[in-house]
């Protein structure tokens, strides 16, 4: 190829990449595979060795740069980066209101959920990101570029001609499920934890190896244009205009004709809260019109034109009864606040994590102590800190403990002597753990075999694998503190019945690192059996659409482990069933994903059926998307659905569809 071809290729390929990019991280609707998109780029990567000066530094291969940064740059705003006046009552926002009436008449409202994340300034010139900055003290912040170049939802080329010199703002956030992994994969490698998702966002845009970042699932929300060259008359439009330039903007942001809107907004947003995959801490409420935003402008501090209402703080202050240790499914021992229990944003919370002995000690957190517990999103309660002021001098410091104290080994530590685990592969604590998992609702769902059964089971040295499980019997069960006739029929039912769950289900609940529901179905319904399963390598592995090199690499470790062979035989043994024969049913081939509230059916339920009926049920939407079934309060799944034309159904017709109505 000549090189006028090769710079005509490059070009195509860029836009394509780019377009499949928006799909993915904007639109979150990939019309291509994975294994698709990573072709594409890397036939641009070949291209643009064999022609080094071809490469232009929004060329979508360009997002990780070289080495790691000895420190940020510092750099001056354009433009200070206000922060905003908080209200904490409606009646505060009526009182906001009436102030901005004494100026204008007839304003309408833009209703914004305020991202709980870090702030960022991102300046484009002639449509390519050039510059990236934190807010600092909102006149000067950190030089973060190579970091943020890395963040898949941040355009290195802007769509369109609305925006080509501009400085845009919004808000980087880690979502709060990625948060939960994360936190967990760290604490396994003795690595850093986060307090919650705005720290986890904030520190790893502090990081220095842009790889590092780059590894982190960090999204973003874009709600503000600072400067550009042409003008628009409102925030909507503002809003509109960053979205075709390829930004990320809130889908739940509404326009509010007056206040009283405006506060049900606030009202509704809240109970939403806890759905939602970030972590808002309340809502910004914008004047919509730019000509009346100028006119009400701003103080020093604040514009005159926008209120942050800030939700119920999740935080109180407790007493910390006691501090005691729980061993995890890695082994890992973390020591857990024990609390007198207190009501935190509407939930009694009476245990909070500790995270590691580290953090214990660097917090100088003691039995004893006043401390102030936070919940933020759905992740477990933490304690923030000890209230010093409050000490009487009888509190006592938590040691770090040299033996599990489930099994009593010698503990291991870390070199840098973050993680405390304990070393023995069979140390019932694990053995829980499994077994909650393989037991849970989703995986082979065992009814009536809750924590402390598992607990017993153990301690009388019943299981010491999860196959024992099927072989225990009445007598044995009998002898379980708490058990009658009735409740060993019920459980020993349960276990039989867990025989049948079928392939993915018992897939999900051998607890395979990085494999869950979905990826689970997917393996069930490409290889028909675990001993087809357990063959493939990494590399096989990966051809599945929708398996990533990690996962795959996962699986394939799993089953190159001789313990886990032995179990799966033992597994087969029993007759538990370990294939999937085909399945015909009349869903055979079809792909499902669920969006909000079913009127008589619960999730779970619902994606039994679908499975049942050899039918798959997804989390995203896409092209390949057979049905999409609807309930109550859908989410932004609803809107893609129908703007891709898909088969839209309600319950009662998605019941007409397996069959069972
Ligand atoms: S508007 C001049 N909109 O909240 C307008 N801010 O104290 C500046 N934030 O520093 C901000 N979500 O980090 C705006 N939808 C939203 C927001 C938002 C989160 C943060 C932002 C700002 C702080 C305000």
């Amino acid at each position: 190829m000549n090189k006028n071809d090769a710079k005509k290729l490059i070009q195509k390929l860029r836009d394509d990449i780019n377009y499949h990019n928006y799909q993915y991280y904007i639109e979150n609707n990939p019309v291509i595979s994975d294994y698709e998109y990573d072709m594409l780029l890397k036939k641009l990567e070949a291209l643009e060795t064999q022609y080094p000066d071809l490469i232009t530094s929004d060329s979508p291969t360009q997002r990780i740069g070289g080495e790691p940064l000895k420190g940020f740059k510092t750099v001056e705003h354009k433009i200070p980066m206000l922060s905003l006046d908080n209200a904490y009552s409606y009646d505060e926002l009526r009182e906001f209101d009436e102030r901005i009436k004494k100026n204008i008449t007839d304003v309408q409202y833009i209703c914004e959920p305020k991202i709980d994340g870090a702030s960022i300034a991102l300046i484009y010139e002639n449509g390519v990101f050039i510059r990236g900055a934190t807010r600092g003290d909102g006149i000067k912040g950190d030089d973060i570029t190579s970091n943020l170049r890395t963040i898949r939802s941040i355009p290195l080329r802007l769509q369109g001609s609305d925006l080509q010199n501009a400085e845009v703002r919004g808000e980087v956030y880690f979502p709060i499920s990625s948060f939960k992994k994360f936190n967990k994969e760290q604490e396994k490698k003795g690595e850093q934890v986060f307090a919650n998702p705005r720290n986890a966002a904030a520190g790893s845009l502090r990081q220095l190896d842009p790889r590092i970042v780059a590894s982190r699932p960090l999204d973003t929300f874009l709600y503000y244009i600072s400067y550009s060259e042409k003008d628009f008359k409102s925030q909507e439009k503002a809003l509109e205009t960053l979205r075709t330039a390829g930004f990320r903007v809130n889908p739940l942001i509404k326009k509010a004709s007056d206040i009283e809107e405006a506060i049900s907004y606030c009202k509704t947003l809240e109970t939403k809260r806890e759905t939602l995959d970030y972590e808002i801490d309340g809502v910004v409420l914008k004047v919509n019109s730019f000509a009346q935003q100028r006119e009400l402008g701003s103080t020093i501090k604040h514009p005159r034109w926008a209120i942050a209402f800030k939700f119920t703080a999740k935080q109180a202050t407790t007493r910390l009864k006691d501090i005691v240790i729980q061993v995890g499914r890695t082994g890992t021992l973390t020591p857990v606040a024990i609390l007198q229990p207190v009501q935190v944003g509407g939930v009694t919370v009476s245990r909070a994590t500790l995270h590691n002995f580290d953090e214990l000690k660097r917090k100088d957190i003691r039995i004893g102590d006043m401390v102030l517990v936070e919940r933020s999103g759905d992740v477990i309660p933490q304690v923030v800190k000890s209230i010093s002021e409050k000490r009487t001098g009888e509190e006592k410091a938590r040691a770090i403990p040299r033996k599990c104290p489930v099994c009593e080994s010698d503990v291991i530590r870390t070199l840098d002597e973050v993680a405390v685990r304990c070393p023995n592969k069979q140390c019932p604590a694990r053995l829980k753990w499994r077994i909650e998992y393989f037991a849970s609702r989703d995986a082979m769902d065992i009814d009536h075999l809750g924590g402390q059964t598992i607990d017993k089971l153990i301690e009388k040295g019943l299981v010491d694998t999860i196959a024992d499980l099927y072989s225990l019997t009445e007598k044995e069960l009998l002898t379980l503190e708490g058990f009658k006739e009735k409740s060993v029929r019920n459980l020993l039912d349960s276990i039989k019945k867990s025989k049948q769950q079928g392939l993915a289900r018992l897939i999900y609940g051998l607890g395979i690192r990085h494999v869950g529901k979905y990826a689970s179905q997917l393996l069930a319904v490409q290889y028909h059996s675990i001993d087809e399963l357990a063959k493939k390598t990494a590399e096989e592995l990966t051809q599945i659409h929708g398996l990533g090199d990690k996962t795959a690499e996962a699986i394939a470790t799993f089953f190159a482990t001789e313990e886990n062979i032995e179990l799966i035989n033992k597994l087969k043994d029993i007759g538990i069933r370990t294939k999937e024969t085909k399945k015909e049913g009349r869903l055979t081939g079809k792909k499902f994903v669920f969006t909000g509230t079913l009127p008589s059916m619960s999730r779970p339920d619902a994606s039994d059926l679908v499975m049942k009926n050899g039918g798959m049920v997804a989390s995203a939407i896409g092209k390949d998307i057979d049905y999409v079934i609807v309930g109550a309060d859908p989410g932004s799944k609803y809107e893609k659905a129908k703007k891709l034309g898909l088969t839209i159904l309600d319950e009662n017709e998605f019941k007409k569809v397996v069959g069972e109505s």
